[in-house]
C-alpha cells in the first residue's frame, strides 16, 4: 500500500457508501494480524470480541473482558496507520448504565487508540448508543445474529427470516442510524433483506454473511486464513490455508531439532582463535 494513502474518517466510509465503493473490513487482534491487514488495504480492522474464540479459545464471546479488548485493541492500533479501527464493547455492557458504556467507550478511545467502538443490539440499547453519540464517541451498531446473545438465540442461526422478524430488523437499522450510528454490521441475515436495510439507510452497511448487496463485508481474519482448523462458517471464503502452512513449519521444526538438522553452519556464531585460546588458556590457570 502506498504510503500517500490516507486514513480512513467516518467521512470517507460515507462518501464510500455515496460512490458505491466496496468497503473491505476484517478482523485483527494483534500486532500481525493489523500489520497484514493494514498492509492488505483492510478500509476497517475490527478488533471483534470473536477474540474469545478465535485467539483466546473459549467457546462463545461471552467471556471476554473490557480489559481482554483492551489489551489487544492497543496492538492493532499500534499497527494501523490508515486503516480505521473499530473495537467491540464486551457482553453486558451495552445494557448497563450510561455511565459504564460512556467510560468502556472512552477506555478503548484513550488507552487503546481505538476510532470508535462497536456495540450489538438495537432499540434496547438506544439511549446508550445516543450517550455515546453525542459525547462524540462513533459508534457502529450491529444488528441481525449479535452472538453475544447466542444462548437466547439459541445457537448461530440466520436472522430475519419471517415477515415480522425482517420487518424489525428494518426498523431497528432506522433506529440506529437515528440515534448517530456512522455504520451497521448485519450478520447472518437473508441476502434480499440485507439489500433492503442497505437501500433504507443512508449510513453504510457491512454485511457477514448477508449477502452481496451490502455495502461491504467484514469476516474473521482466522476464517479467511483457515488459520484456528478446517471448520468455518458457509458463508466464508477461505483465501489462504495458512493454518496448515504454520504446523508443516513446526512440524518441521521440531523434527530437525531433534535430528540435530537445525542449527546449519549458517546459523552458528564463532569465537576468535584467540578468544578462545585465552578462555581456554584462563580455564587451565583457573585448576
Ligand atoms: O466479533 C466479531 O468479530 C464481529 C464480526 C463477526 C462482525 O462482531
Amino acid at each position: 500500500m502506498s504510503e500517500s494513502r490516507k486514513k480512513v474518517t467516518t467521512r470517507t466510509l460515507a462518501k464510500m457508501k455515496q460512490e458505491r465503493e466496496p468497503i473491505a473490513m476484517i478482523t485483527a487482534y494483534d500486532y500481525p494480524t493489523a500489520m497484514i491487514a493494514e498492509q492488505a488495504g483492510a478500509d476497517l480492522l475490527l478488533v471483534g470480541d470473536s477474540l474469545g474464540m478465535v485467539v483466546l479459545g473459549y467457546d462463545s464471546t461471552i467471556p471476554v473482558t473490557l480489559d481482554d479488548m483492551i489489551h489487544h485493541t492497543k496492538a492493532v492500533t499500534r499497527a494501523a496507520k490508515h486503516s480505521m479501527v473499530i473495537a467491540d464493547i464486551p457482553f453486558m455492557l451495552a445494557h448497563l448504565s450510561k455511565d459504564e458504556v460512556l467510560r468502556a467507550g472512552a477506555r478503548l478511545m484513550q488507552e487503546a487508540r481505538a476510532y470508535g467502538v462497536k456495540l450489538e443490539g438495537g432499540s434496547e440499547i438506544i439511549s446508550n448508543i445516543q450517550a455515546l453519540t453525542m459525547a462524540g464517541i462513533p459508534v457502529m451498531g450491529h444488528l441481525g445474529l449479535t452472538p453475544q446473545s447466542v444462548n437466547q438465540l439459541g445457537g448461530y442461526l440466520v436472522q430475519g427470516k419471517d415477515v415480522e422478524t425482517a420487518q424489525r430488523l428494518l426498523e431497528e437499522a432506522k433506529g440506529l442510524e437515528e440515534a448517530g450510528v456512522f455504520s451497521l454490521v448485519l450478520e447472518c441475515v437473508p441476502e434480499e433483506l440485507a439489500q433492503m436495510i442497505a437501500e433504507s439507510i443512508h449510513i453504510p452497511v457491512i454485511g457477514i454473511g448477508a449477502g452481496r448487496y451490502c455495502d461491504g463485508q467484514v469476516l474473521v481474519i482466522h476464517d479467511v486464513l483457515a488459520l484456528g482448523g478446517d471448520w468455518h462458517p458457509s458463508f466464508v471464503k477461505v483465501y489462504g490455508e495458512i493454518g496448515k502452512a504454520m504446523k508443516q513449519g513446526v512440524q518441521t521444526y521440531v523434527q530437525e531439532v531433534k535430528q540435530r538438522a537445525f542449527p546449519e553452519a549458517s546459523h552458528v556464531s564463532h569465537l576468535s582463535s584467540d578468544l578462545i585460546e585465552q578462555l581456554y588458556g584462563s580455564k587451565e590457570g583457573d585448576k
